[in-house]
């Protein structure tokens, strides 16, 4: 059986999930569906602990609480890791605005912290190519979004040492045999079975996945991975990602066999729901759906303040009469996502779903945390010269 038999997302009409957009039912999306339909595999307890074996340290809290919550093939990953043998990760960034909100956090902090926990390398892949084709953007901007984005990217503390960034429009001669191997093995119709690609739409998108596709085989970075290596094949690769982008990964995993490579690893992240509650993920699309990490502080009061979904009563008597509903009220979940003292957590959740504690105050929580990343997000973002952003994205050989 391969990846892609499973039925496209597409065809629910309750909860669209691919690439490009997200919705589900006011419940917020559910998840093990969407694993039963992508036909990963849940993250289990036993999985965690053995994380934790192998790294030596405690799991991080988006392992603990279920935020990464998905995976394919990575027990295969620690494997080959404890028998000392190669591999690398692989994300990255569709450029599609100025600036990354906090749903783009939950993977690249969680790449960072494999990246420190494993010591491997890391290429981080800037699709402004795939922005220009589906945001009607031009160029010039695809190209300031990825210079912009790649900053914010840096900032977040990859190690130079070790991480490769490159933008597709610069670096495609590198992508482009591997890109083309495995556009060779996939057909229209699995295209549009995959994708949910319509005959209407542009060319330019069929051949893209292809392109996304590419950076998990090692040989497309010959300056990282040596090509004269016999053994270059057999590199493994593991991706961080959100669960919308399964599906260009699914079509890789079918593939990969047949051209002499693994199948890459993967480990998927639920959304960071948008402000207006569960049934979407925060998206650059609209600009009151998520913060920024360029907003001010001010921008992050009222965002929160108007536009997060409330669980808590209607009026302050009815809060400290039923409490709040947790499971569908957005500052909690953003909390559970940014908070990382369990301790904090539990007590915040107690006090809040039995009205001791009102929606403001539980707001007023979030919004200090959320202006505290943002404060130091622009530090250590301000430290990012031209130079130090030239030194990430050259092509050139990496120490791990
Ligand atoms: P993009 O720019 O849409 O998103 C970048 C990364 O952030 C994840 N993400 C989110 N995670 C949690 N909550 C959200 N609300 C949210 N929105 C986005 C995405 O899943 C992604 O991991 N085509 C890709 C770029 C790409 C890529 C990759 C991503 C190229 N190669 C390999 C991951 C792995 C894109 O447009 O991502
Ligand atoms: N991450 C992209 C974005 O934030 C994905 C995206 C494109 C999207 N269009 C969307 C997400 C529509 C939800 C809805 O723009």
């Amino acid at each position: 059986m391969t990846d892609t038999n499973t039925t496209p997302s597409t065809e629910t009409k309750e909860q669209i999930v691919t690439p490009w957009e997200v919705e589900a039912s006011a419940g917020g999306v559910d998840y093990d569906k969407l694993v039963n339909q992508f036909g990963s595999t849940r993250i289990s307890e036993e999985l965690i602990a053995r994380f934790e074996r192998v790294t030596g340290k405690k799991a991080h809290h988006f392992l603990r609480r279920g935020i990464f919550f998905s995976h394919r093939d990575l027990k295969e990953i620690l494997d080959h890791h404890e028998a000392g043998k190669k591999w690398y990760l692989y994300t990255g960034r569709g450029p599609s605005s100025g600036s990354l909100h906090f749903g783009h956090l939950l993977p690249f902090l969680f790449t960072k912290y494999l990246q420190d926990a494993f010591n491997v390398p890391l290429v981080v892949q800037m699709t402004n190519d795939e922005k220009f084709l589906w945001k009607g953007i031009t160029i010039e901007e695809s190209i300031e979004y990825t210079h912009n984005n790649v900053k914010d990217i840096i900032a977040l503390g990859f190690d130079v040492q070790k991480t490769f960034i490159f933008s597709n429009l610069d670096y495609i001669q590198y992508l482009y045999p591997n890109a083309i191997k495995i556009s060779r093995c996939v057909n229209l119709n699995q295209i549009k079975n995959i994708f949910g690609f319509q005959d209407s739409d542009a060319v330019g998108k069929f051949t893209f996945p292809p392109i996304q596709a590419a950076p998990c085989f090692p040989d497309s970075f010959p300056h990282i991975f040596d090509p004269k290596d016999p053994e270059i094949k057999a590199v493994r690769c593991l991706i961080p990602c959100a669960i919308d982008q399964d599906p260009y990964f699914r079509m890789t995993r079918d593939v990969a066999q047949r051209l002499g490579y693994n199948k890459p690893s993967l480990i998927h992240s639920k959304f960071f729901p948008a402000l207006q509650g569960h049934n979407t993920k925060m998206s650059a699309s609209d600009l009151n759906s998520a913060v920024y990490l360029s907003d001010t502080p001010q921008q992050v009061k009222d965002k929160i303040k108007k536009h997060a979904f409330s669980g808590g009563g209607a009026t302050k008597e009815d809060q400290e009469k039923y409490g709040a509903n947790l499971s569908v009220d957005i500052t909690y979940e953003y909390l559970t996502f940014l908070l990382e003292d369990d301790d904090q957590l539990k007590e915040i959740a107690e006090k809040y779903s039995t009205g001791k504690m009102l929606t403001g105050e539980i707001k007023q929580i979030l919004i200090d945390i959320m202006v505290k990343i943002i404060a130091r997000h622009k530090e250590a973002r301000s430290k990012v010269t031209d130079e130090v952003l030239n030194s990430f994205m050259s092509i050139r050989k990496l120490n791990f």
